[in-house]
């Protein structure tokens, strides 16, 4: 299975969530599991969980074509908790236009070695982002409470569906929702016609001390944030593993004032 995780833009949490449910599929499934960097440039996966890879994305793509598939796991970094981890190259620019067929090329044969392949896909459909998002079983578009990031919300999915990933492949995450307090999850659902498909707390202190230890949240004393990121990654690893977990739609009150600020932005 191919998960990726794509943001609205850039600071949403697209890595966090990428990261954290690529480590608790494998904490729940005791499956081969890995996740791939693929934002364009330096990313932020290897970093999220305190790995230096010698070899990254770009090696993969630049030299799959002549080596043998298998050997792919020469390239792979390992975390303690079990998690297979490759990185993102540090050259700016790429993957670029040039590397689609490599992208397409490496994901496939990833696919044949792990049962679950996450991907943070990075904040930008490119040519790439969306070979990755094609190659996908889901497609988890990650966005904040707040005005800009919807507003690229609903453009986002526009040409996501353009690139052919439409129907029950793709799924809203919204981040930090109980952070800013501007814009409920319900009014959000209702100003943009949209169902949000799970829900993360904002947990400043819960993140930033996984990223400093580089583990993953699962790995530090239980939190509400666990419980949330628990509930994505047991969906996404299949029914055996479910546990009732998409949020409740709550349906938005017909008489918000906050409602028709909302619609006048979006
Ligand atoms: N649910 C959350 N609660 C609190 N802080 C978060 C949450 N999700 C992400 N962050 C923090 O926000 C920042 C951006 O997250 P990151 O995953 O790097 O975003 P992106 O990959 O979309 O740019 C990081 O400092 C991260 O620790
Ligand atoms: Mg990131």
């Amino acid at each position: 299975m191919i998960v990726s995780f794509l943001g609205t833009k850039g600071g949403t949490g697209t890595t966090m969530l990428a990261v954290n449910s690529a480590a608790d599929i494998r904490r729940i499934t005791h499956r081969p599991t890995i996740v791939v960097d693929l934002k364009i440039g330096p990313g932020d996966v290897a970093l999220f969980l305190g790995l230096r890879t010698r070899h990254t994305v770009l090696s993969v793509i630049d030299q799959l074509s002549w080596m043998d598939p298998a050997a792919v796991s020469r390239y792979i970094g390992e975390h303690d908790c079990g998690l297979h981890v490759l990185a993102a190259g540090d050259e700016y620019g790429r993957p670029a236009a040039k590397d689609v067929e490599g992208i397409e090329q490496m994901l496939k044969c990833l696919n044949a070695l792990y049962d679950y392949v996450i991907i943070d896909a990075g904040n930008t459909l490119t040519a790439c982002t969306a070979t990755a998002l094609q190659l996908s079983d889901r497609v988890m578009l990650v966005a904040n409470p707040d005005v800009p990031c919807l507003r690229n919300l609903q453009r986002l999915i526009d040409a996501i569906k353009l690139a052919g990933v439409v129907g029950e492949r793709l799924k809203i995450v919204l981040n930090r929702a109980s952070e800013f307090g501007v814009l409920s999850t319900a009014q959000i659902e209702k100003v943009l016609g949209l169902n949000i498909d799970y829900c993360v707390g904002s947990d400043y202190r819960t993140v930033a001390s996984a990223v400093n230890s580089g583990v993953p949240v699962s790995t530090l004393k239980s939190s509400e944030l666990h419980a949330q990121l628990d509930a994505i990654a047991r969906t996404l690893a299949g029914p055996k593993h479910t546990s009732g977990t998409h949020r409740a739609a709550t349906p938005a009150s017909d008489d918000d004032p906050i409602d028709s600020a909302a619609r006048h932005h979006l």
